[in-house]
């Protein structure tokens, strides 16, 4: 899609990574300026290179002067700020265990990030956004794992559950501020971290990736792109009656039971 988001600024963390590039890079070519915020600064500068109208900015979100600080700096160099994409995330990779098994530093290093630091993140770029008195548009990357749970990676999980309640709580308060606030929930996504997971040596379907996809009804993985689509009509002004949603971006995943 198209759509006019000229003289609007855009901070989207975790945009050194696949799905927060290609939302970068979709907002930018709509007209926004938009923020590279990472954690990997070096990261970050090479997708702003690459982009029309960007800006890199090293975050910790689970930092609380971090994020002060970026939005200080935002401020300072762009002036304002419309859009936040809330798309900073990780989940464990060492750890696939059972919850009582799951070690406890791990928990709390992933809820830290995934959940109090979207809070963080958002507490801190709503100070402007409220005070400008435009409005603005805040969308939280969360999971189809927050809205049915998958096994093995329960920090995720909660977590990915509580940015999507905590989407509609900020749609209850923001709105009549006018500011919009929704969510994204991704299904299976096609990028380079997860390509290791679908395939085989020889770049055919795994035999796992083969059963997981017959629970989809499309078949296959989404792209970061399409990730990126939905995160654009959410920004954009077409969206303007649109709040507190939860948008699965899923090929049908979480629609029901294919059986
Ligand atoms: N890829 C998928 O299949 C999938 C599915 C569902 C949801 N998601 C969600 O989409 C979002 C982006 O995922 P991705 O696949 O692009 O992952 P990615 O690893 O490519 O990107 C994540 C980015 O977040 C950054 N980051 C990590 N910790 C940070 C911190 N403390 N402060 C600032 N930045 C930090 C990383 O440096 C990285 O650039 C995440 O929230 C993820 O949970 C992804």
């Amino acid at each position: 899609m198209q759509c006019d988001l000229e003289g609007k600024v855009a901070l989207v963390t975790g945009a050194a990574g696949a799905i927060g590039s290609a939302i970068a890079e979709r907002l930018t070519d709509n007209g926004a300026r938009v923020i590279i915020a990472d954690i990997n600064l070096q990261g970050a500068i090479q997708v702003a290179d690459g982009l029309a109208d960007a800006i890199a900015l090293a975050v910790d979100i689970s930092q609380p002067d971090s994020v002060e600080n970026l939005v200080l700096q935002i401020m300072r160099e762009a002036g304002r700020l419309d859009i936040l994409v809330n798309n900073a995330g990780i989940n464990t990779q060492a750890h696939r265990v059972n919850i009582d098994a799951f070690p406890l530093d791990e928990w709390n290093r992933i809820v830290r990030i995934d959940l109090d630091g979207l809070y963080l993140m958002s507490r801190a770029a709503l100070a402007p956004m409220l005070a400008s008195g435009n409005g603005g548009r805040v969308i939280n990357i969360a999971s189809v794992v927050g809205l049915a749970a998958m096994r093995l990676q329960s920090p995720f999980v909660a977590a990915k559950a509580g940015i999507i309640h905590l989407t509609r709580s900020m749609a209850l308060e923001l709105g009549s501020q006018g500011v919009l606030t929704n969510a994204i929930a991704p299904g299976s996504v096609m990028t380079d971290l997860t390509r290791k997971l679908f395939y085989s040596e020889d770049g055919s379907f795994s035999s796992r990736t083969e059963e997981f996809m017959q629970h989809i009804p499309l078949n296959r993985p989404g792209t970061a792109q399409e990730i990126a689509e939905a995160a654009l009509f959410l920004a954009s002004p077409g969206a303007g009656y649109v709040n507190g949603q939860i948008l699965a971006v899923d090929g049908g995943w979480t629609a029901g039971y294919m059986m």
